[in-house]
């Protein structure tokens, strides 16, 4: 046996041994959530429009999204990059810490008529059944003063299955029209939580 596939041959016992997830090494949850904080926000007001408010959203929401990232599920260029590093233990440390934070304040887009075309589309799509009253819960995420840039960029990721982690959302977006998941992202930022 060549020196060469000698160690070509300790290479590959050494992937078959790795984990399937990775933990990032020297994982400290302040040091990351620093990181986070260079996009979603040093006081939990994104620094984009179409970056989501994660501070105060649902925990169990926070981490299957790391996952689904992570695992290839949901498709972006900036966290897919960012959720692969971690493993499911710092997924779930990094989800924790943000789902206690308190919802940050964002400013309104609604226009005239979006209520209207809004609320139609929200019956029509029996929104309720899963969103309540759109405060979050487990699994369903918050949308309630969401970015509307944000919503409305994901509701399209839906309907074009870019976004591919909720089958039942897609079918439900691929029946609207790009002013009507504009209208309902809009509307859906200027709602408030009591
Ligand atoms: C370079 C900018 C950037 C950094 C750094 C970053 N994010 Fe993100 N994050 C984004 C963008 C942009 C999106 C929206 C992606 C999409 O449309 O799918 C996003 C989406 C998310 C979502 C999904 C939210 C939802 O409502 O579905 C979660 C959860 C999240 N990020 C958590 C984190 C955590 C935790 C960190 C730090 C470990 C982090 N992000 C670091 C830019 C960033
Ligand atoms: C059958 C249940 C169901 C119905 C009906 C439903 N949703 Fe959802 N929705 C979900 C679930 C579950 C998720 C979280 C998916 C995931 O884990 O990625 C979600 C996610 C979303 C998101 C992504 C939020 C984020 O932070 O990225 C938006 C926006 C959304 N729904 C809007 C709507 C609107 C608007 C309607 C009605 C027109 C609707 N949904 C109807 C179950 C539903």
């Amino acid at each position: 046996m060549t020196l060469r596939s000698a160690r070509l041959l300790v290479l590959l016992a050494a992937t078959a041994l790795a984990p399937p997830a990775s933990a990032k090494d020297g994982f400290v949850l302040d040091d990351e959530v620093a990181i986070c904080a260079g996009c979603h926000g040093e006081d939990g007001v994104p620094v984009d429009p179409e970056y989501p408010a994660i501070w105060g959203q649902q925990y169990f929401y926070i981490y299957t999204q790391l996952r689904d990232y992570a695992a290839g599920r949901r498709e972006n260029e900036i966290m897919t990059g960012v959720a692969a590093e971690y493993d499911k233990d710092q997924a779930k440390q990094l989800a924790e810490h943000f789902a206690a934070q308190t919802w940050p304040a964002i400013p309104s887009q609604a226009q005239d008529g979006d209520e209207a075309l809004a609320n139609t589309a929200f019956t029509a799509a029996q929104c309720s059944a899963c969103h309540g009253k759109w405060q979050g819960d487990s699994r369903i995420p918050r949308l309630a003063g969401q970015q509307a840039g944000y919503l409305s960029k994901t509701m399209h990721d839906f309907k074009t299955e870019v976004r591919m982690n909720a089958p039942d959302m897609s079918n439900i977006m691929k029946q609207y029209d790009e002013p009507t998941i504009e209208a309902m992202a809009r509307y859906l930022s200027s709602l408030v939580l009591h």
